[in-house]
């Protein structure tokens, strides 16, 4: 039993404490697959209007929680929530995803970013995570979330999700200084994002660099990893004790590189196997991860024999069972549900000595 006073799992999990199971909780576990949401949704049909109404947001917070008692539940927001609060407005459209619209291109519009007060751009972040943080307890932790430089870039210049990211490549390749610019302001603006949130409630908080996976490993080192590190930097220098997660898209050729950005946990996706990240991380980083979102189309069988793979693979400690992305609309609810309850009852599947 957990204590009344104890820290939660997936916290002390997540600062590498020894722990009596491994913590389990999904990206993107609210969302479009459940039918309480997607039924909210119709009745609020603005993403915006969803994130940044505190009701609604710790109302869909607290969707999964309410179903599947998952260890970890995450602020329901976006990583470009903040973005407008740097003078770059954007909206989340319906079958279309985050459209910035005129996408930043010029030296003029890269001048007037500015600085990010959290408190009068993004009021609803206190209420949201202070809620969260009192009504599940101790018996989950409370993740904050923050887009990373170079993802946050590439939405911002590109304004919308793009194939082969061309426009951000093209500034990255024939305009450095100005992209580098543009990454610094955003990096500064995130740390005090990230900031915010721990100070509203946020108990672990991922960085998303999920297009970074996109570089080549030669300008992963220039364009996203900098950024990374200056953004774990500020963080890290107000709240030495908060982990931090750093998930990637695509991320088995930089997988090293992440280790490097000062984060406490890598995010692994399924394109590596477990075995090879714990590797390739070496014995000091603890892991997340990494069970193929679409393993929750398949058996029951199936879902398990994946789960107990990564798990035995990972080791009992520094490790917290996540997909290796978000789960994906039109995941059949009792999967999710029996991905959840699989990874809170290993011990009797596993004859892993504790
Ligand atoms: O994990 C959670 O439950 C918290 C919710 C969350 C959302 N976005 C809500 C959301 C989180 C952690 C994010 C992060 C995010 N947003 C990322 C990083 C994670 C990743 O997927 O790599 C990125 C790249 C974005 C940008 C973004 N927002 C995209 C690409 C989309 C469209 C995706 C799609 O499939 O349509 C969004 C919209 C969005 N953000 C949705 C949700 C639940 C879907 C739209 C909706 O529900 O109406």
């Amino acid at each position: 039993m957990t204590g009344l006073n104890q820290e939660p799992l997936l916290l002390r999990a997540a600062r590498g404490e020894s722990v009596e199971r491994t913590p389990v909780w999904m990206m993107r576990q609210a969302g479009r697959y459940m039918k309480v949401y997607r039924d909210l949704r119709e009745k609020h049909p603005s993403f915006r209007e969803r994130s940044e109404n505190p009701e609604l947001a710790i109302e869909i917070s607290l969707q999964p929680w309410k179903a599947f008692r998952p260890d970890g539940v995450i602020m329901f927001s976006d990583i470009l929530t903040p973005l407008t609060g740097m003078g770059i407005p954007f909206d989340i459209v319906e079958s279309k995803g985050p459209m910035i619209d005129p996408p930043i291109r010029t030296q003029a519009q890269i001048d007037a970013v500015h600085e990010l007060d959290p408190d009068t751009a993004t009021p609803y972040i206190r209420t949201i995570l202070s809620t969260l943080r009192s009504e599940v307890g101790n018996e989950a932790t409370v993740l904050g979330f923050v887009g990373s430089p170079w993802t946050l870039a590439a939405y911002a210049v590109e304004g919308r999700t793009s194939k082969n990211y061309a426009n951000i490549k093209g500034m990255a390749f024939s305009e450095p200084a100005m992209l580098h610019q543009l990454l610094s302001k955003l990096a500064d603006n995130i740390g005090i994002y990230a900031c915010h949130q721990i100070e509203c409630g946020a108990q672990v908080v991922q960085l998303f660099d999920s297009w970074a996976g996109q570089l080549s490993p030669m300008d992963y080192r220039t364009f996203a990893l900098p950024y990374q590190q200056q953004v774990v930097r500020r963080v890290k220098a107000k709240y030495p004790n908060t982990p931090l997660i750093l998930y990637i898209s695509g991320s088995a050729g930089v997988l090293e590189l992440m280790g490097e950005s000062g984060v406490d946990i890598v995010s692994v996706d399924w394109t590596v196997d477990m075995a090879e990240a714990r590797r390739r991380l070496g014995p000091g980083m603890a892991v997340q991860g990494n069970v193929d979102p679409a393993a929750l189309f398949g058996s029951k069988d199936f879902i398990r024999d994946r789960i107990l793979d990564t798990v035995q693979k990972a080791g009992r400690q520094g490790h917290i069972l996540n997909l290796g992305h978000g789960i994906l609309p039109g995941t059949p609810e009792e999967n999710a549900a029996f991905f959840f309850e699989t990874g809170k009852n290993l011990d009797q599947l596993l004859a892993v000595p504790a």
